[in-house]
């Protein structure tokens, strides 16, 4: 492996297209993302034959712009990383036979990466990298999970959700507040003008040893809340939004000190969408550094689906020297992160 490895990444697993550059020695050097956000707005959530239709249009054009970016003829990549799964299929398949077909014609290797160790990876692009051993608190829109990162390679998971995820629970419930999709950057900008101590939520699981999650109950309650609740105060909604947002928040940062504590490590990471969450950066911190631990995240841009991660994830293991000499599109919409 030569030191100057330059990795294309492509990322097609939802409803974002998106492609990144990253070169071995000199980091990243170029990333564009096309959100299919306003497209799926109508339909209140993802529609997965849309999506694909949408990232084949998008990729090529996408392609070009990071090209551009970089300041980087095609011939000069390397290698290409693409998201294999999880993730719907048809999206999937979209940056799959891309990256296939892109690397059969410039005779260089592709490599298939895991969406969500891309996601438990993204910190590390930046200058304040975190240290392994750490836990990773994976929180997006199709998971939540606590993950003992003992090596790069080496995930256990600890706990995941029995039912919804995080950041499905928050988006369903911004639509019963009437927010639009996706609901979580909604709700948390509703929050902000309501008192979270207004309603009592419950913390799921949190009375149980383990560290598993549910969220499908507590927004239950908060459905039925808004039903029974009377509708003479103005700030009903607000109110609910920030009670919601917090019973959430609370929950995932207490399952985070317990993994720590469990585990003994100092370390904590938080990817995925909710990590854009203020409110759970501010009481992750403030729960860490009471314990002399310390907690990363990625960049805003890169806590919410991006190329900059697969990108990332593929240099490391071209530069382990994996290969996948097989020339058959093969994706795996379901995939568990410990059969990587
Ligand atoms: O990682 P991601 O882009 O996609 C996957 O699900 O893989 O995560 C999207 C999720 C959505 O549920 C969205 O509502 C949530 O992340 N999200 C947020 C925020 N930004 C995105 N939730 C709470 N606060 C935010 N600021
Ligand atoms: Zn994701």
């Amino acid at each position: 492996m030569p030191n100057d490895f330059i990795t294309l990444g492509i990322e097609t697993s939802c409803d974002e297209t998106a492609l990144a550059i990253y070169h071995s020695e000199r980091g990243l050097l170029a990333h564009q993302l096309y959100s299919q956000v306003a497209m799926h707005n109508e339909y209140g959530g993802v529609v997965p034959e849309l999506a694909s239709r949408d990232h084949i249009k998008k990729i090529l054009p996408l392609l070009k712009a990071t090209l551009a970016a970089a300041n980087l003829p095609l011939t000069a990549i390397n290698g290409i990383a693409y998201t294999q799964g999880p993730g719907l299929a048809g999206a999937l398949l979209v940056g799959a036979s891309f990256a296939k077909s892109l690397a059969l014609a410039l005779n260089i290797p592709a490599l298939g990466v895991h969406h969500l160790e891309a996601h438990l990876l993204a910190p590390m692009l930046e200058p304040n990298a975190p240290e392994l051993p750490f836990i990773a608190l994976l929180v997006s829109g199709g998971h939540t999970m606590l993950v003992a990162v003992r090596a790069l390679n080496r995930y256990e998971i600890l706990g995941e959700t029995l039912d919804d995820a995080a950041g499905e629970a928050l988006d369903k419930t911004a639509k019963l507040l009437g927010l639009s999709y996706p609901g979580g950057p909604a709700l948390e900008k509703l929050a902000q003008q309501g008192d979270p101590a207004s309603f009592v939520l419950p913390r799921p699981m949190t009375d149980r040893p383990g560290l598993d999650f549910s969220f499908s109950g507590l927004k239950t309650v908060a459905a039925n809340l808004l039903q029974t609740a009377a509708n003479t105060d103005p700030n009903l909604k607000a109110n609910l939004a920030a009670a919601f947002q917090l019973a959430v928040v609370d929950t995932l940062v207490k399952k985070a000190e317990r993994a720590l504590i469990q585990t003994d490590f100092k370390t904590l990471v938080v990817a995925g969408g909710v990590s854009a969450n203020q409110l759970l950066r501010q009481r992750m911190q403030a729960m860490v550094s009471a314990k002399g631990a310390e907690v990363f995240y990625p960049r805003l841009q890169f806590c919410t689906d991006n190329a900059a991660m697969v990108a990332y994830t593929g240099a490391l293991r071209f530069q382990r020297g994996e290969k996948d000499a097989d020339l058959r599109i093969k994706i795996k919409p379901r995939w568990e992160l410990t059969l990587i």
